[in-house]
């Protein structure tokens, strides 16, 4: 049984709009809970509030009810220290691949910046290699370091990213997406790293799609948006 890494525990989140006095809701009383050691799937169409999910937790943006727990710590009361380490124990790879990075470094720097940012990094000796063998992981060559990211597809920005968040190590990983770019054969290439990983590092990891067989593949938990609700399925449910 593994223990609970992090809790949504009723958080409910609406949104102003410039249209209508009244704000829209997204979700109301939204629980989930994400363990240790485990790939948790989350499903639903598009504009169900899946991406606002990971915003909440990372807080790039505020939530009106409930709380989101770390390590049985409520985010919104961390310290800064805290703070950091979950930012680097929590990593994501977003969306919009493009807005990952900043766009006037080469990657050569971006993929370098984990290991300025976080204590724990700071004293690994020749950290360039450390980032070309998880390049090739990814299956991708050292000379697209050189790059600026408008000078790199999607593809490659999206398997960039992720090999920047698995640079730190860390103890969750979510993918929001994270793979939307990538051709059949080099999906699954990178979902066989990503399973491997997870077993051999005992890393969480969370999978936001749309895309069922996806989930259902990767999965062993999933949640689901459907009709107004979230809520925990069962994978013969999909
Ligand atoms: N900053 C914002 N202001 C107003 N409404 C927003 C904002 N961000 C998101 N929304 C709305 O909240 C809802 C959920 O958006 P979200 O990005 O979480 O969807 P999603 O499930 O990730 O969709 P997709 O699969 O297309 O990525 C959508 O209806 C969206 O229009
Ligand atoms: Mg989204």
């Amino acid at each position: 049984m593994s223990q609970i890494l992090i809790k949504y525990d009723r958080v409910s989140k609406s949104f102003g709009s410039p249209y209508r006095s009244r704000k829209i809701p997204v979700f109301h009383d939204l629980s989930l809970t994400i363990g240790t050691n485990e790939r948790i799937g989350i499903l639903g169409p598009s504009g169900c509030g899946k991406s606002t999910l990971l915003r909440m937790l990372l807080g790039l943006i505020p939530f009106e009810g409930g709380k989101i727990f770390f390590r049985q710590q409520d985010i919104k009361k961390m310290t800064k220290v805290e703070r950091k380490q979950f930012h680097q124990d929590v990593q994501v790879v977003l969306q919009d691949p493009l807005n990952a990075f900043n766009p006037v470094w080469r990657m050569q720097r971006s993929l370098l910046e984990p290991f300025v940012l976080f204590p724990s990094l700071k004293n690994l000796l020749q950290p360039e290699n450390l980032i070309k063998t998880q390049l090739n992981a990814v299956g991708l060559e050292p000379a697209l370091l050189n790059r600026y990211p408008h000078q790199l597809s999607g593809g490659q920005l999206q398997r960039l990213a992720l090999a920047r968040a698995l640079l730190v190590d860390p103890v969750c990983l979510f993918l929001d997406e994270a793979t939307s770019m990538l051709d059949v054969s080099i999906q699954a290439q990178i979902m066989q790293l990503i399973k491997e990983r997870q077993k051999s590092k005992n890393m969480s990891v969370v999978i936001i799609s749309h895309d069922r067989e996806l989930i259902k593949h990767m999965c062993q938990r999933i949640y689901a948006f459907k009709d107004e609700k979230f809520g925990e399925i069962k994978p013969s449910e999909l």
